[in-house]
């Protein structure tokens, strides 16, 4: 366990990491799957067309468990405000945060309009992501760097 002095020179350590690495922020969201299953039920594509992109639709929609990867991306979209360090501001839509996925899987961060703007007003060249959800949730963690 860290003793406060040797808690605040981890801390430093960290933050002159992080500067090493071009990080400008980290964000991490989580998000009840079963939150995301009952907007889905009551508002379907009122609810997908404002919060998700066509591609985003196409990929979840296919899946076996649709929620989970619609939370999966809810929760992306809000860890990468998150790691901007505005949270969700004016001029920043949902639609404005995209998840892409890779051949083999791996998920990426597109950003569009608003939040495209607010990132290289940051100063921000990328954001990396992970997610991962099971029945009950879904969570996140974006890193943006320069
Ligand atoms: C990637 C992997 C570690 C995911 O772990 P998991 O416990 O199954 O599932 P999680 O809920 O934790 O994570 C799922 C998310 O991982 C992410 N993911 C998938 N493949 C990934 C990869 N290659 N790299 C990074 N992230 C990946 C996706 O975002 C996925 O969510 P999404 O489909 O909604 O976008 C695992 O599926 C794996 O190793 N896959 C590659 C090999 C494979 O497909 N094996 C199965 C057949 S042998």
């Amino acid at each position: 366990m860290y003793g406060n002095r040797s808690l605040l020179r981890h801390c430093e350590r960290c933050v002159i990491l992080m500067s090493l690495m071009n990080i400008v922020g980290i964000g991490t969201d989580i998000i009840e799957c079963g939150r995301i299953a009952r907007m889905l039920d009551h508002h379907a594509e009122r609810f997908t067309n404002h919060v998700f992109t066509n591609e985003e639709i196409r990929y979840c929609s296919g899946r076996k468990v649709a929620e989970q990867h619609f939370a999966g991306r809810w929760a992306a979209k809000e860890a990468v405000l998150k790691a901007f360090g505005t949270g969700w501001i004016a001029g920043i839509a949902w639609r404005d945060v995209e998840v892409v996925i890779m051949p083999g899987g791996k998920p990426t961060i597109r950003l569009h309009r608003g939040a495209l703007q607010k990132a290289l007003d940051l100063g921000i060249a990328e954001v990396l992501i992970s997610i991962s959800h099971c029945k009950s949730h879904a969570t996140a963690t974006a890193i943006a760097v320069k």
